[in-house]
């Protein structure tokens, strides 16, 4: 297999309510990430497009074959990629083996999602499709409500008054909050404390609002290139030197191991095994913090700390830029925001300008990162992980 790297990428800021349609904010982010790659539209070979919900919020499906053509690239192929939340890293994914087979040499990937041209019930229910249709839907599940119920299991299993938990969720909440606020692209850029956290509303018990990421609008891309062609555009290349997914299929198949999703622990190893490395090598981390507890369970799966201890990583720092395992330096999905068929190209973009230390005018660097981390949850359980790394 070839060595696959990213070379360039491209943002628009996550909002709430944006003006724009789907279709132009994947223009604005495809054409940002091809300004950004020293490519022209016509070097690009095919093209992956994450999005999820167009056809309800935008009244359109195939949307990646629009795409291909506002942006001067018809002659190309183009495949739309579904999988909840883990949308944009599945693309990503597919790219690279793509790339690493020898079937193109350079690809665009691209996500978007406008998740607040719904209300929040009817997002809500529509989020909730992803759950299994024969008996979790139906039987009233909705995301806000599953990560609840994994926030009880996780208190009783681990032996962990509910109370301590929360003020360390909220400990994971303020931290997205402080770098989603020195990131010009977060939805949220405003700082938050603990008692803010722990005197918000309540959403479902024991989430809180600023427990929960929120519904975004946003895109985002990134150029992938064999090592030859990424040689000739960058001086910089960012590999992708492992990929790992698996599936747990829905919870009730996977009561043995709540509140572990099991497809986490699979993919990751894919992924280390492949990149030769263990979580100790690990500089940056990128995870699905949907919910704030959702931070505290998969960084225990990828291996960042033993299970029914990783809010201490949280409560001393140990996340933060200069800590043991720096997690979610963008703002995360809490406060940079979860425009869902987007929001793993955006991981894959910060990971990846982390690792060419473009970010130290944000105040938001970790110095010297050297491999970093992708890790996506679609639905009650889709696990994409990807590692990358520099020379
Ligand atoms: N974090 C921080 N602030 C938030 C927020 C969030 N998650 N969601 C909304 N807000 C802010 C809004 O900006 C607004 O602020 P303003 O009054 O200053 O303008 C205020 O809170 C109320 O916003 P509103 O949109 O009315 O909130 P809501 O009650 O309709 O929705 C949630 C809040 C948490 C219920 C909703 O965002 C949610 O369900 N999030 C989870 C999404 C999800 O499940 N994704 C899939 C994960 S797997």
């Amino acid at each position: 297999m070839r060595r696959v790297a990213v070379i360039g990428g491209g943002h628009t800021r996550f909002v709430t309510h944006s003006p724009n349609t789907s279709l132009e904010l994947l223009a604005e982010a495809s054409m940002d990430a091809i300004a950004n790659s020293n490519i022209s539209p016509k070097d690009i070979q095919a093209i992956n497009c994450g999005n999820v919900l167009g056809e309800f919020t935008d009244g359109q499906g195939m949307i990646q074959s629009y795409l291909a053509d506002d942006i001067g690239c018809n002659h190309v192929p183009a495949t739309r990629f579904e999988g909840a939340c883990a949308t944009g890293t599945i693309a990503v994914r597919d790219a690279a083996i793509q790339v690493a087979a020898g079937v193109y040499d350079i690809m665009l990937v691209a996500g978007v999602e406008k998740a607040t041209a719904m209300d929040t019930p009817l997002a809500t229910r529509t989020f909730a499709m992803f759950s299994d249709s024969r008996y979790e839907n139906p039987a009233g599940f909705t995301f806000p409500a599953v990560f609840a119920m994994l926030c009880h299991l996780y208190a009783s299993h681990y032996d962990i008054p509910l109370e301590t938990l929360k003020e360390q969720m909220a400990q994971v909440s303020v931290q997205s909050h402080y770098y989603g606020a020195r990131n010009p692209n977060a939805q949220f850029q405003k700082e938050l404390t603990v008692e803010k956290v722990l005197n918000g509303p309540m959403v479902t018990t024991p989430l809180q609002l600023m427990d929960c990421c929120p519904f975004t609008d946003g895109a985002a891309a990134v150029i992938l290139a064999s090592e030859e062609m990424a040689r000739k555009l960058t001086d910089t290349p960012v590999w992708i030197a492992g990929t790992g997914q698996a599936s747990s299929g829905h919870l009730a198949s996977q009561s043995r191991y709540l509140p572990r999703i099991r497809a986490r622990e699979l993919s990751v190893k894919q992924a280390y095994k492949m990149a030769g490395i263990g979580p100790e090598d690990v500089d940056i981390c990128e995870l699905h913090d949907c919910f704030s507890i959702a931070s505290i369970i998969a960084a225990e799966s990828l291996g960042f700390a033993e299970f029914g201890k990783a809010g201490q990583l949280w409560e001393t720092g140990e996340t933060k830029i200069d800590g043991k395992i720096p997690i979610n330096i963008s703002g995360g999905l809490k406060s940079k925001g979860h425009p869902i068929g987007a929001t793993g190209v955006s991981q894959v973009y910060e990971v990846s300008r982390q690792l060419r230390g473009d970010l130290a005018d944000q105040g938001r660097q970790v110095d010297g990162a050297k491999v970093g981390l992708v890790d996506t949850l679609g639905g009650d359980g889709v696990i994409v992980n990807l590692v990358l790394k520099r020379d």
